[in-house]
């Protein structure tokens, strides 16, 4: 019998890739998105899609209703940090209400697990001292978008004590793969990509020294999938457990695409953390989970999915 999936935000980035693998699988997922950042084009077109935005409870009760999903993935979020230091407002409404709303549904039409886009990135501050970053060091997000994924996950603990509700939370390193959106503010690889793949200058913010754990985009499928039925009430780190800098993805690139020109440095970012990255130990000890791509391939896969729609 087909678990029915229910993916919110999947006609974005990650989500269309978790999609893909769920039909791989032999499974019919039923698609939410409102397509504010998503494109349906993402998803294959016989895929049962709803266009509903997460803060509407009446519309998404409807799809409950009609779909009788059995499990939900939810990645359906306002993705830029930038954005929720300017409109916090907005970015608790999507992030943190559309959550909610979700979680009532979940407990109303028995779902059976949540498994939950949360960010690694955002979430232990400035500084936590320790590098790679186990989940042990105490969550200290400063923007409303990293306190919009905390306040989900002690949502997510909240409704599993109450109401019984399985979820698992992942907290994703940065990341990247085909199907990221080249012209948003976030997701440099993608960024860079296009604008080497057409011959174009690239801007470097501050000195090319911030770190990042780069994690594949099939990665975090993988640990998508596997959570669906292991890793009960836990937040897990999705990352490689190693960094690179702006600087490194540069040259990694510059090596695969046949471009010549030096990047402009520009000013630094406001707002942007030094250095992430993510200790992965509890991801390979409860589900299974280690990182199957090293940067090179990812990159290398990264830039023949860009070089097809140039
Ligand atoms: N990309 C990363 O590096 C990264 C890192 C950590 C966490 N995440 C999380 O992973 C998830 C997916 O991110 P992504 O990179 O694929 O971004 P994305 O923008 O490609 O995907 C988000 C999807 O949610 C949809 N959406 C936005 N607001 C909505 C609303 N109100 N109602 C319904 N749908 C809505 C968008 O249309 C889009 O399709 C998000 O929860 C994000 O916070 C991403």
């Amino acid at each position: 019998m087909s678990k029915k999936f229910l993916v919110t935000g999947g006609a974005g980035f990650i989500g269309s890739n978790i999609v893909d693998e769920l039909i791989k699988l032999g499974e019919n997922p039923i698609v939410v998105d409102d397509l504010s950042t998503g494109n349906r084009t993402n998803l294959p077109s016989d895929v049962i899609f709803y266009e509903c935005d997460v803060r509407n409870k009446e519309q998404l009760e409807k799809v409950f209703q009609a779909e009788r999903p059995r499990y939900l993935i939810h990645t359906a979020a306002q993705i830029s940090v930038s954005k929720s230091v300017r409109e916090p407002f907005y970015d608790a409404e999507v992030n943190i209400m559309g959550m909610i709303n979700l979680l009532d549904l979940c407990v109303k039409y028995g779902i059976e697990k949540v498994v939950f886009s949360s960010s690694g990135g955002v979430m232990y501050g400035e500084d936590p001292k320790i590098y790679p970053t186990p989940e042990s060091v105490c969550p200290d997000p400063f923007s409303p978008y990293g306190i919009a994924k905390l306040s989900c996950e002690k949502y997510l603990k909240f409704y599993e004590k109450e109401f019984g509700l399985r979820y698992t939370a992942l907290r994703y390193g940065n990341v990247y793969g085909p199907r990221q959106n080249p012209d948003g503010e976030a997701g440099v690889i993608a960024i860079f990509a296009k604008r080497m793949l057409r011959g174009e200058q690239v801007t470097i913010n501050g000195d090319g020294e911030y770190i990042r754990d780069y994690v594949y985009v099939k990665d975090v499928v993988n640990a998508n999938i596997k959570a669906i039925e292991i890793g009960d009430g836990e937040s897990i780190n999705i990352g490689t457990g190693m960094g690179k800098s702006v600087n490194d993805v540069f040259q990694t690139l510059k090596s695969k695409i046949n471009y010549t020109p030096e990047p402009i440095y520009g000013p630094a970012r406001a707002g942007d953390l030094r250095k992430s990255i993510l200790e992965n130990s509890k991801a390979k000890n409860i589900l299974n989970w280690e990182p199957s791509y090293d940067f090179e391939r990812g990159i290398s896969e990264t830039v023949s999915y860009f070089e097809r729609g140039k």
